[in-house]
């Protein structure tokens, strides 16, 4: 697992989204594993700067969310859907059929997750995965105590979640108690991984995923058996990280 600490928000989602870029631009047609809440937002908001100015093209990208609400339409302004479409999906050229949010409203959530993993593996697989961390170390609304290898599925959200998410409802008892979420197995079949975290609120998790045994009361740990899993983190987020972390030079030094 490799960790870059950036100086602040700015340069963190600069940094993800040129790493997402980069992939859209050798494989135009690859598949991108999104992910929802605040800290992306900067990163969405580069990847929109980047296809109004220098042209990144989304016509044949394909992406799978990572999760959903169960219960809500997707045209609720608290749906990810509606998260998606409105801070990115509607500013860029990706098609609408090519977007995969997971359905909070399917009739048969244990049928619906099973054919959303295999959408998933139909479309050749997520060839670079986005993630942040919920302050308890979930990833997606993995929660801790899921099993680590667990597939796409529906999941109760823990307490603190709950209370994080708060924040976006007018009231805490309209926060729904549970959502469909993509399996930390799922997850961890992507090619690429970057995860992202900002702001103190963080830390612990943060230094728990990277510098704590694997486990299943922190499913972000998870990510340590990834071969190829970066965490971008700002000073804030990286402030409880005890070992010491640098750029890993990308040939062998000379002996
Ligand atoms: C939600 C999402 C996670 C996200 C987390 C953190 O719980 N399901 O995918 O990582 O929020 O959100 P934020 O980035 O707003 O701290």
């Amino acid at each position: 697992m490799q960790v870059i600490i950036k100086k602040d928000y700015d340069e963190m989602s600069k940094l993800a989204a040129g790493m997402i870029a980069e992939v859209i631009r050798k494989k135009p047609r690859c598949v991108l594993g999104l992910a929802t809440g605040s800290t992306p937002l900067g990163t969405y908001k580069e990847l929109i700067r980047l296809h109004k100015k220098e042209r990144l093209d989304f016509s044949q990208v394909v992406t799978f969310n990572l999760d959903e609400y169960v219960g809500l339409d997707p045209n609720h302004n608290q749906s990810y859907w509606y998260f998606m479409y409105q801070n990115l999906f509607k500013h860029i050229n990706i098609r609408i059929e090519n977007v995969h949010v997971p359905n909070g409203k399917a009739p048969d959530v244990e049928a619906y997750c099973a054919w959303y993993d295999g959408e998933i593996e139909r479309a050749g697989g997520i060839d670079i995965q986005v993630l942040g961390i919920g302050g308890n170390g979930h990833i997606a609304f993995n929660e801790p105590g899921t099993a680590l290898f667990s597939r796409t599925g529906w999941v109760v959200l823990d307490k603190r979640t709950i209370e994080d998410n708060a924040r976006f409802f007018k009231r805490k008892a309209d926060v729904p108690r549970y959502a469909i979420s993509m399996g930390t197995g799922t997850i961890l079949e992507a090619q690429r991984i970057i995860l992202l975290a900002t702001k103190e609120s963080k830390a612990d998790a943060i230094a728990a995923s990277v510098e704590g045994p694997i486990t299943a009361n922190v499913p972000a740990s998870a990510l340590q058996l990834h071969p190829d899993c970066t965490f971008i983190v700002d000073k804030a987020a990286a402030s409880k990280l005890c070992r010491k972390y640098g750029s890993t030079p990308k040939k062998l030094p000379r002996q």
